[in-house]
């Protein structure tokens, strides 16, 4: 790893590209439904050598925004599912065009969507009241959402459904990221089965993603087999009442490439206050966010062993004083080592920026041994 920095320089994102693989296929044979569909949700890492590794295993992709959808098509993908958050009319005429299966957020969007393309057929995201996730930032469903219809609308979705003759084949909901509890997975699940049976013509119900991974050590991963086993139970159930085979539909993000990736950075000094010792690094909140955004946990190993370990907080160099990667770490440093941080694999450079006139950094791709670039480091340029 630490050549790697020598050769492409620090900080540095590194994708393993076989743990992707095995985090898809362990999603598809755990939920064992012959009609099972996951589109990979590309705003976790959008990387279009990451996408392609997805598409080749056979996903589709959800998008959010026309910039993701033409990567999603750059990278082959046509089964796209496309997540309306605050659409403008020429979005959705795009999306129309395109002939994605777009996800219904509103009913404003509903009618507005029956209007650019009456007879159409669209998907619609449900708040079934239930949410769920590792942050309050990253809760999508429940009273407090933003996201969705409320269930209690049902029969408002069905009116302006009708009124323009718009065929409701699918139902969505995603209830919050970062869900290692099989218990509300399933309670969710059920929720929206309720609720589906009030849309007589499905072709596919949509259960978002949020499927977590652990950060922390200890920390207990997903059983995904036992959960599998009771989704595809529960929706074979579902389905025979229904009277029809629906196709089971997953977005997971997070799941799919938060372990495949380590953010790399270098330490520049370690710098003693009368209270604390920093270990100050080439990088910050403005180019891995996720502990700054949310205090997330994230691992740090330091590639160099060194054996003189203190409590520590691992600085960023984001003139912020909320730029930090980990408080109270026991961890030994001295300027010059290289530091991993783990399970950066999702929302990590997928949220980055330049901010502070640090460039992005560079990306890059290990696979059954071999190293590829698949990202240039940004390099700042002056606005005309
Ligand atoms: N589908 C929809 C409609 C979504 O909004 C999201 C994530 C996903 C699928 C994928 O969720 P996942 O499987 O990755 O949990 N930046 C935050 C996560 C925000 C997730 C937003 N929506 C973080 O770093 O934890």
């Amino acid at each position: 790893m630490k050549e790697l920095v020598q050769r492409y320089g620090s900080p540095l994102y590194v994708y393993d590209a076989e743990v992707i693989r095995r985090q898809y296929r362990n999603l598809i044979h755990s939920i064992a439904y012959p009609r099972l569909r996951i589109h990979y949700a590309c705003k976790a890492n959008s990387n279009i050598h990451i996408l392609r590794i997805l598409r080749r295993l056979g996903a589709g992709i959800e998008v959010v925004s026309r910039a993701e959808a033409e990567l999603a098509m750059r990278a082959g993908f046509s089964d796209v599912l496309y997540t309306c958050s605050n659409v403008t009319d020429e979005e959705l005429r795009f999306a129309i065009q395109h002939h994605f299966m777009i996800t219904i957020d509103s009913l404003g969007q509903l009618e507005r969507y029956g209007k650019l393309n009456p007879g159409g057929s669209v998907s619609v995201r449900i708040n079934n009241g239930i949410g769920a996730g590792m942050h309050q930032h990253v809760i999508t469903g429940g009273p407090e959402s933003k996201f969705g219809i409320y269930h209690t609308q049902v029969p408002e979705i069905l009116r302006v459904a009708q009124q323009h003759g718009v065929h409701i084949v699918g139902v969505h909901q995603h209830i919050g990221s970062g869900i290692l509890s099989p218990h509300i997975f399933m309670k969710a699940m059920r929720a929206l089965l309720r609720t589906a049976r009030e849309f007589p013509d499905l072709e596919f119900v949509d259960f978002g993603g949020g499927f977590g991974i652990p950060y922390r050590p200890g920390e207990k991963p997903l059983p995904m087999q036992q959960l599998g086993r009771q989704i595809a139970r529960t929706f074979e159930r579902f389905c025979r009442e229904y009277g029809r085979r629906l196709r089971l539909v997953f977005e997971p993000g997070r799941y799919l490439v938060a372990e495949s990736g380590r953010f790399l950075t270098t330490v520049t000094e370690v710098k003693k206050t009368p209270f604390h010792t920093f270990v100050c690094v080439d990088s910050g909140f403005s180019q891995f966010a996720r502990p700054f955004l949310y205090g997330s946990y994230h691992e740090i190993v330091n590639l160099s062993k060194r054996n003189d370990k203190q409590r520590v907080t691992v600085a960023g160099n984001i003139c912020e004083s909320g730029d930090v990667f980990a408080r109270d770490r026991m961890l030994a440093a001295r300027a010059g080592d290289v530091l991993e941080i783990r399970n950066a694999g999702a929302y990590g450079y997928a949220m980055s920026s330049d901010f502070n006139g640090r460039a992005r950094p560079a990306e890059v791709l290990v696979d059954h041994g071999r190293v590829r670039l698949i990202r240039h480091r940004h390099r700042m340029v002056d606005n005309p």
